[in-house]
């Protein structure tokens, strides 16, 4: 079977867009990383206050540097969830159709989100207040794990964000999802999600080389370390876990469905990826300076990974935008003549006298603008209609009356129940005639 011809193109929302579609693509972008940025530091940080608390097993001193983090976490977490309304609303104007096929095909996944959520923020809440009860309470163990399970969660709710924003770049395959777990084989969801687990872990390095650097951070929660030695700490993780990325990122972008690669794309990720080579480089030499310089540029180092970040956020709207750009063409030529054919069935609507005089043919001109004997129109041809309803005029009259929705590809009927049963019963018997006839 021709995949295409099975992909369904809705006709559009006759809304006009509220501001111009470039502003709506430059704020989508940008509410974007901003969202991301604190998502980012959100998962990553849960991911190490539940390493550091386990080192703190050993020695105490990790053991307060993770709950110093696990503080940074739920502040991150309230605005990753703020900063993501904007970004939803933006994607929902641009990519109406597309956006909501794929929720719908995640469905149940989808709406777990929000329990989920809910669960992983009570989760984070409970382990940063009960950290001294419970640690000297005897309960260490069942506050680890209460760490823990805040931490899966973020791991587990951005795969179910991921398996979204990947599905909708690719109709022709929303024939085959179905439900959550089935999306994640479509595109490439694993690469996507490494990259992203890195990112999270490299941004929360650096933020953390700057909260712990900053000159006026108050260290004495955390005895045993010095600050020249947390900036160190944070910066390697950053530093390690980006160099991870040179292997992560050429992963990703090459495996990548082909439906959106545009020379653009390979622009734009690799002049990306050369300033975070050079961004590295600057990392790395900042590490071999000694406790008195190092941090001195921290701040070249944000502005280098904002460039990179920045680079990554446009091409992924590049390839966004090539991915879906037949998929929106057909839905634009479908709008177009629904459009029309409802125009021309207003107009002979209007135009008609009392149905009761008529005869057939002439109210047959109610259904002409959307049903032919053989062509499909903006509904199935006469010969499919005889086919399903040979023998059965009473059925064609009971279904113009309310119409159901059968064929996804297609929009649904208007009803006619307004005619009145006779006038449709004479309409169903010339379509099952012409029908026929037509074979
Ligand atoms: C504005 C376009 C339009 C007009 C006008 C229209 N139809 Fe339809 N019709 C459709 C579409 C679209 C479908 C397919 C709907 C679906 O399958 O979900 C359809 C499907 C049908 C079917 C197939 C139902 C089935 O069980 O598969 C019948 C029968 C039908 N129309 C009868 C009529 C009759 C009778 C009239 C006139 C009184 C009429 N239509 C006027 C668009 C139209």
């Amino acid at each position: 079977m021709n995949l295409l011809a099975a992909t369904p193109i809705p006709r559009d929302l006759p809304l006009p867009l509220p501001v111009p579609e470039w502003l709506l693509v430059v704020c989508l972008v940008l509410f974007f990383l901003v969202h991301i940025l604190f998502v980012n530091l959100m998962v990553g940080g849960s991911l190490l206050v539940v390493v550091l608390e386990w080192l703190g097993l050993k020695n105490k001193r990790w053991d307060a540097l993770a709950h110093e983090v696990a503080q940074t976490i739920t502040v991150n977490k309230s605005l990753a969830v703020v900063m993501g309304i904007g970004p939803l609303l933006c994607i929902n104007l641009l990519y109406t159709m597309q956006w909501y096929a794929a929720n719908a095909l995640t469905g149940h996944a989808w709406l777990m989100i929000v329990p989920l959520v809910i669960v992983a923020f009570l989760l984070t809440y409970l382990h940063k207040y009960t950290w001294d009860t419970w640690t000297s309470g005897g309960k260490k163990t069942l506050h680890q794990l209460t760490g823990l399970g805040a931490a899966l969660l973020f791991l587990f709710i951005p795969l179910i964000f991921l398996a979204n924003v990947n599905l909708m770049l690719f109709p022709s395959e929303w024939e085959k999802v179905k439900g959550f777990f089935s999306s994640l084989s479509i595109g490439n969801v694993l690469p996507r999600y490494l990259h992203f687990m890195a990112a999270s872990l490299a941004m929360t390095g650096l933020f953390l080389a700057g909260w712990f650097g900053r000159a006026n951070a108050d260290l004495s929660h955390l005895e045993g370390f010095t600050r020249p030695e947390l900036r160190r700490l944070f910066y390697k993780v950053c530093a390690y876990v980006t160099l991870a990325q040179f292997v992560l990122g050429p992963l990703l972008l090459f495996t990548l469905p082909a439906a959106g690669i545009t020379t653009e794309l390979y622009v734009i990720i690799f002049s990306g990826a050369a300033v975070g080579l050079l961004t590295v480089w600057v990392l790395f030499g900042e590490l071999k300076r000694d406790d008195a310089r190092i941090g001195s540029r921290y701040w070249l180092i944000v502005m280098l990974f904002s460039i990179v970040v920045l680079g990554m956020g446009s091409g992924r709207h590049v390839y966004r935008q090539a991915a879906l750009a037949p998929h929106q063409e057909e839905i634009k030529e479908r709008t177009e003549r629904y459009a029309a054919a409802l125009a021309e069935f207003n107009k002979n609507l209007a135009a008609a006298p009392a149905p009761a005089e008529l005869t057939a043919e002439q109210l047959f001109m109610n259904c002409a603008a959307c049903h032919a004997p053989n062509v499909k129109l903006v509904g199935p041809p006469l010969t499919e209609i005889a086919q399903i309803y040979a023998g059965n005029p009473d059925g064609i009259v009971a279904w113009a009356k309310a119409p159901g929705k059968k064929r996804p590809e297609l929009p649904q009927m208007p009803p006619f129940a307004h005619l009145g049963d006779a006038s449709l019963r004479k309409i169903a018997e010339l379509m099952l005639e012409k029908g026929s006839a037509a074979k």
